[in-house]
């Protein structure tokens, strides 16, 4: 039987580190200890777990959205050398013994040497798929209690195969969402505040807190991606930079383009949505958002903490210290989820509001 003792673990390449200090701080919190190895850049990296049985319970107790750097996860064994000609029934093989599982991922580290494996993975995946639904491995089961069977693929033959909880692990395969950057908007920056959208808010909750109709600021605007797509929901924003803002997105009617510094900003009436993608130091940031939330300003804040720095996991720390500490001093409970976003490169996103 296959000895699944670790966890592997998916981020942006050159976040290994972070991702292998929040996994063993989020391990140690439920008493599952182990140690990390990684390669610098690789994308993806290890936790190995001491105690027997435990790779499982980590997938299924430990709370994916909880992680920030983990972009996806699976609890697996060593790699598996795999023979070309017979792949297919050497997997199946190693799988005896595996909880049943209701569909089936191939997966591969998202590097530009990874990224070559996609067609073979789309390919090899749903071949393997029909074959397990004929045996009788795959089977449908309720989504909150899901296995998914997954193939983390290093070249044709060198796989890693495991399994994550479907409702406990990224929606998407990789943890990359699949976004269309829209043609008429200002700048790359507008797919991160759809992404942090589709990552924070559930989606039968839009209607209410994205709200058409509704009013938003956003500090740091130009040249208006953010902006664009608050107006795509027919918000009214208040966008706040001393840069300019793209022509057409100011012809809307929708947006008042404010010549201020974005850390003095106070708006004359509270907003619905508070948004930040100001490029300054992220203590300063966090400080200005539990503002905005504490004072009533907005009632949600999205904004991201710029991490150019060597110790970026400590930095991400101390600024959730400083919210949890102003929050006490407030006696207000709060929300506070944050999430290394695909479309997010030196940064974090975070979205904070009121409980
Ligand atoms: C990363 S860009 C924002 C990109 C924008 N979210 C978009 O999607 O197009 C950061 C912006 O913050 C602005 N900025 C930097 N410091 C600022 C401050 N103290 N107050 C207002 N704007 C500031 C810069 O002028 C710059 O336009």
């Amino acid at each position: 039987m296959s000895l699944i003792n670790r966890l592997l673990l998916q981020c942006r390449s050159g976040f290994e580190k972070e991702a292998a200090a929040e996994i063993t701080d989020q391990c140690g919190s439920v008493g599952i200890y182990g140690y990390c190895t990684l390669n610098e850049n690789d994308g993806y990296l290890f936790f190995h777990i001491q105690q027997e049985g435990y790779a499982e319970k980590a997938v299924r107790e430990l709370r994916f959205r909880e992680f920030i750097f983990i972009r996806q996860w699976m609890a697996c064994g060593d790699c598996q050398q795999l023979e070309r000609e017979d792949r297919v029934s050497q997997i199946e093989a190693y799988i005896q013994g595996f909880p049943t599982c209701s569909d089936l991922w191939v997966e591969h580290p998202d590097t530009t040497d990874g990224r070559e494996l996609a067609t073979f993975s789309r390919k090899f995946g749903s071949a393997l798929a029909q074959t397990l639904r004929k045996s009788g491995f795959l089977q449908k089961e309720k989504p909150n209690k899901a296995l998914r069977l997954v193939l983390f693929v290093l070249t044709g033959s060198d796989i890693y195969i495991g399994y994550s909880a479907v409702a406990n692990s990224a929606p998407w395969p990789l943890g990359i969402p699949r976004l269309k950057f829209p043609k008429k908007a200002p700048s790359r920056s507008t797919l991160k505040l759809e992404e942090a959208w589709h990552w924070f808010i559930p989606k039968n909750e839009w209607d209410e807190r994205l709200a058409h109709g509704s009013r938003a600021v956003d500090l740091g605007a130009a040249p208006g991606g953010w902006t664009w797509q608050l107006v795509q929901r027919s918000m009214f924003v208040a966008a706040v930079d001393n840069g300019p803002m793209q022509p057409d997105l100011m012809e809307t009617g929708q947006v008042n383009h404010v010549q201020e510094d974005a850390y003095k900003f106070i708006p004359d009436q509270p907003v619905n949505l508070m948004v930040c993608d100001v490029v300054d130091k992220p203590i300063k940031t966090a400080d200005m958002a539990a503002d905005w939330v504490i004072n009533g300003w907005c009632s949600e804040a999205i904004f991201n903490l710029k991490l150019p720095m060597k110790q970026r996991y400590q930095e991400v720390v101390a600024c959730f210290n400083l919210i949890a500490e102003r929050f006490m001093k407030a006696g207000l409970g709060y929300e506070l989820s944050a999430k290394h976003l695909y479309h997010d490169r030196e940064e974090i996103t975070c979205l904070l509001r009121i409980r």
